[in-house]
């Protein structure tokens, strides 16, 4: 986050350096909701009280009573402290070993990333692509298969030749292409720990030129087809992959997060479409593909940006499948999709759009899942909702239809956030992942942080890129909010599906060393030894353990100081408790994370470390996965 090298930065990052927050926030303005620190507490405590007694008693009741009983001993480990140094650590009885790195071979033909020359077009769909994300693991037969994404490239690295890593060629344009997308690889644990099996016939990269499929109510649309694909079927590409989901017919969902990127405008004289602007989408990229490959140039193939943007379905048990952008799930910037079935049998998947005042998303299949049925539509048919948080701890999910939104059912697909701006859905702290508890009817967003929450411009409240004005509300309670939040809710009728629902915060993160009270001291679950900012990435281990990763401010100053580099931490969502786990290197973002099939080995993601990670001091910094282990080879999830 202290780099200013713009290839560097993520996406959001560059957006902060071009529309800064101010250096001093008002806390006037959150006087309505930033009650005393104390006082917050008191409602999250009442409305978790209320909850547990009611709408998920049932499930509730047997399960905190033992977790309450086990509380001293929930967390497996021996909480860790902050660092600030260039490696992993993880606590006392704990092992880490690096399983896939930036440019590492897929395939026996190829040869490792040279750190000075980069790697060759040729190899570059034959490697671990860079800056992994969000994964999911599977078992195949006797196989463990990894599916995994790569979410973007930090040029200067991938075209150490180019100025400024900006492309001078077709051929780098390609290898920026094929350095990002998906890996698909088999792993298998032996006398050196885990290893990617080279040649498995599972191995596969998915990248920005891998052919895919359109499929749901915007397949055919007229607002999808181009000159090449005058049919509004056949795409090529997936992009920006930052979390992920599975299904539970063993498919992988990865996410198309910041699309807007690649796509920009040789012709200063093109007006740009009118929805592009929701979107992000400018004239100017930091990747330079439309100079060379006319697809990405908006002024040539207008609907081109209106392809991304999906969730996008792959099989990840046959190397010659094709991957299908489900439409029906909504085009945002998405960040993970987590599925969960609902009492009746029909699909769920809750989906975060991450970006500033955005919305929480869900789609409700129409028809049931059954094990070893036609899965094929579960993920064209069906409803997508949007998320509105009521200040009185209550909720509702606000369908986006014909009738709702007055759009074409095509459009609500491709314009999903204007047809969600329609229906009045709530602003949220950029939503990033969702992840639903397995052993109780309960669901996780965490919403990393917002530095234009109710902040003034030109006299004006911060409104999202389509005029929604960032108020104070009582899920998104802090101005200029700098550390982020875990909000959680409770559906109605213990159904996933059910149009209502009740909320309250899990955690808001802050720095109680800083700030001794008030808002930005965070909950009562956060302390010196704790603390952190900007979760991100959240998954839930099979004991309903909620695991947090973070994405955010690792300079160890200012609001920041004794929170130190990325990080893993555990909560207990029966407690609150929250404890660290595991600290990145630095300038790295700990995301993504999945487990062995026998729960022995979790797998971590870190990304973009600045330090010279994993290989130590003198070598190139690689985003890279890492297996972790307890040194007695217990489970660990
Ligand atoms: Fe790719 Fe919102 O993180
Ligand atoms: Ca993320
Ligand atoms: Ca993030």
């Amino acid at each position: 986050m202290t780099d200013t090298n713009k290839n560097h930065l993520s996406w959001d990052e560059w957006d902060e350096l071009q529309n800064p927050p101010p250096a001093v926030t008002d806390f006037d303005l959150v006087v309505e909701r930033a009650v005393s620190r104390r006082g917050f507490l008191g409602i999250l405590a009442m409305g978790s009280a209320a909850v547990a007694m009611g709408s998920v008693g049932n499930l509730m009741s047997s399960t905190s009573a033992v977790a309450q009983d086990a509380a001293a001993t929930r967390f497996p480990f021996k909480p860790i402290a902050a660092q600030t140094d260039a490696t992993i650590h993880v606590p006392e009885g704990y092992n880490w070993k690096p399983l896939a790195k930036w440019g590492q071979p897929l395939f026996s033909n190829v040869a490792d990333i040279d750190p000075v020359k980069g790697v060759s077009l040729e190899a570059s769909d034959k490697v671990f692509g860079e800056n992994t994300d969000g994964m999911e693991s599977f078992q195949i037969g006797n196989h463990q298969v990894i599916a995994v994404n790569h979410e973007y490239v930090n040029n200067e690295t991938n075209l150490p030749h180019a100025p400024e890593g900006m492309p001078q060629s077709l051929d780098d344009v390609k290898i920026l292409q094929n350095m990002q997308g998906v890996t698909v690889m088999e792993v298998a644990e032996g006398e050196n720990g885990w290893e990617i099996v080279l040649d498995s016939p599972f191995n596969r990269r998915i990248h920005h030129n891998t052919p895919m499929k359109l499929s749901g109510p915007a397949a055919g649309s007229e607002l999808v087809k181009t000159s090449a694909d005058p049919a509004g079927i056949d795409c090529l590409g997936t992009f920006n992959n930052c979390g992920a989901g599975r299904t539970p017919w063993g498919t992988y969902l990865t996410c198309e997060e910041n699309f807007n990127g690649y796509f920009g405008s040789t012709n200063a004289e093109f007006k740009m479409p009118d929805d592009y602007k929701r979107y992000g989408i400018a004239a100017e990229t930091r990747y330079g593909y439309e100079k060379f490959d006319e697809r990405f140039d908006v002024s040539k193939n207008p609907n081109e940006p209106r392809r991304a943007g999906y969730v996008v379905e792959i099989d990840p048990s046959d190397a010659s499948s094709t991957p299908i952008k489900r439409t029906a799930l909504g085009r945002i910037k998405h960040e993970n999709a987590a599925v969960v079935i609902a009492r009746d049998g029909r699909v769920v998947v809750y989906m975060g759009d991450d970006e500033r005042g955005e919305f929480l998303y869900k789609f409700v299949s129409n028809g049931i899942y059954v094990p070893g049925g036609d899965t094929s539509k579960l993920l064209d048919e069906g409803t997508l909702y949007v998320a509105k948080f009521s200040d009185d701890s209550t909720g509702e999910w606000l369908a986006l239809t014909e009738e709702t939104t007055g759009m074409k059912m095509d459009e609500i697909c491709v314009f999903t956030r204007q047809a969600a701006s329609k229906v009045g859905a709530t602003t949220m702290d950029r939503p990033e992942w969702v992840a639903v508890n397995p052993v109780a009817i309960e669901a996780y967003c965490a919403l990393t942080n917002n530095s234009h929450r109710a902040v003034l411009k030109d006299g004006k409240m911060r409104t999202n890129a389509g005029g929604d004005v960032m108020e104070l509300n009582a899920a998104n309670p802090r101005e200029g909010n700098e550390f982020g939040q875990i909000v959680r809710w409770y559906p109605e009728n213990d159904d996933h599906a059910d149009g209502k629902f009740k909320w309250d915060l899990f955690v808001m993160a802050g720095n109680p060393d800083v700030h001794k009270d008030g808002p930005y001291a965070g909950s009562s679950n956060i302390n010196s030894g704790n603390m952190f900012n900007s979760p991100d990435g959240m998954m839930f281990d099979s004991t309903g353990l909620l695991w947090i990763q973070t994405d955010g401010e690792d300079s160890n100053e200012g609001d920041f100081v004794g929170q130190g580099n990325n990080q893993m931490l555990a909560g207990d969502p029966a407690t609150g408790r929250i404890e660290r786990f595991l600290t990145g290197p630095k300038g790295g973002e700990v995301t993504g994370m999945t487990w062995a099939s026998d729960k022995r080995t979790m797998f971590v993601g870190i990304q973009h470390p600045s330090a010279p990670f994993p290989d130590g001091e003198g070598a190139l910094p690689r985003s890279t996965i890492v297996a972790v282990k307890r040194d007695d080879k217990a489970l660990v999830g």
